[in-house]
């Protein structure tokens, strides 16, 4: 299934247009104080959206405070959480681009130090610590806290805080909220069954293991604006015997679909800590190209994806309608201005910095002055 588009073709999803197919990844920064946004934010989001990001999307934010990865990371629990990250959004919509943010709750694996500190569990000694929740009350690994398990009222006030966060995030201006279902995070920890040994209506088989996050999609999009895009981040694979394969993603995808969930998102692994993971260059790439042929739903490539031929060919053979890049943004901002110069496609230059391109485009005769 190949297809005309490439790189830096618009696309299209529900009411939104994207001005190319390149996105910024989430990308947690650790860097918010009791879940606040602040200027390392704006800065960090604002820059890739002048840099040509079609898509510019704000990193795993706790719908609840125990659903952050760390005390660092963003959340969105509350109206006071979301009312700064308006500036956010109008800021990355004045340059261009659409701003997505990705919902999250971290489940055994939340209440962790920041990485540049280590990135470990706080010890329960710690004042930042907090108890962590998840589907079955199974430990990480070795030497991470053993989580609540959720109990069925658990479930439900869990449910209620996505669709709040979700509600929150249309207010603030995101016109993309992504589900994260991947990572190891709570989403996944329900749909795989390594993390899951529920008994009950969310727990054993494969239909019950995706109750958790089915339910959840439905009630956001009953809730969210129809013309706002509803994406889900999945782990397609556990890379592991007995874990998620890409058949079960395959499954989730087409039922997420029916919920009304426009884009899937596929990612890989994070919920074994040691799982053999090729991560060769694409290497998640046949994931996104898998379920876009068999559960018929536009799909968002990520991974190990650096460089602009790699991604344009990835749109142009039709195996993702959308290539999401992580590291090689933290490098450069600019991505996604330089990849259109090496592809020979029109770049999306702020008119600021035109004169930086040596662009004959100018929005006016140059002056000399200034
Ligand atoms: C600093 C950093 C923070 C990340 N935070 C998130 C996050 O908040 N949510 C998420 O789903 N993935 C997160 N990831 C994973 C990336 O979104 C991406 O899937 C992964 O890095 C692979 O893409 P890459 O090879 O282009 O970096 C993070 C990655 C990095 C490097």
């Amino acid at each position: 299934m190949s297809s005309e588009a490439g790189l830096f073709s618009p696309l299209t999803l529900r009411g939104v247009t994207f001005r190319n197919r390149i996105g910024v990844s989430p990308m947690c920064q650790y860097s918010a104080v009791d879940g606040f946004v602040n200027d390392w934010h704006l800065v960090h989001l604002g820059a890739r959206a002048a840099g040509g990001a079609g898509l510019v999307m704000m990193e795993a934010t706790g719908v609840t405070p125990e659903g952050r990865i760390t005390p660092g990371c963003t959340g969105i629990w509350s109206d006071a959480h979301a009312e700064p990250m308006k500036r956010i959004t109008d800021f990355i919509q004045s340059q261009g681009a659409v701003a997505g943010i990705q919902i999250a709750h971290a489940g055994r694996k939340a209440s962790c130090d920041v990485p540049w500190r280590g990135g470990a569990p706080l010890p329960p000694s710690d004042p930042a610590a907090w108890q962590t929740i998840a589907p079955s009350a199974l430990a990480f690994q070795d030497g991470h806290p053993v989580p609540h398990a959720m109990t069925l009222e658990d479930i439900k006030r869990l449910q209620e805080s996505f669709v709040l966060a979700a509600r929150r995030a249309v207010k603030a201006g995101f016109r993309l909220i992504e589900l994260h279902g991947a990572h190891g995070y709570l989403m996944h920890e329900f749909f795989s069954p390594l993390s899951n040994h529920r008994t009950d209506d969310y727990g054993g088989s494969r239909d019950n293991r995706f109750r958790f996050v089915l339910e959840t999609a439905r009630a956001v999009r009953g809730e969210i604006p129809a013309d706002i895009v509803l994406a889900a981040r999945l782990s397609c694979s556990d890379w592991t015997e007995g874990g998620v394969t890409i058949e079960d993603s395959t499954a989730l995808a087409a039922a997420l679909k029916d919920c009304g969930v426009d884009l899937i998102d596929c990612s890989s692994g994070g919920n074994v800590h040691d799982a053999k993971i090729p991560a060769d260059p694409g290497y998640q790439v046949p994931f996104a190209a898998q379920i876009r042929r068999e559960a018929e739903i536009p799909t968002a490539a990520v991974g190990m994806i650096s460089e602009p031929q790699q991604a344009d060919d990835i749109i142009r053979k039709g195996e993702a309608d959308m290539a999401l890049l992580a590291r090689a943004f933290l490098r450069d901002p600019y991505w996604a201005v330089h990849a259109a110069q090496t592809l020979g496609a029109e770049a999306d230059v702020p008119p600021q910095y035109l004169r930086g391109y040596h662009q004959s485009r100018t929005a006016a005769p140059a002056k000399k002055a200034g």
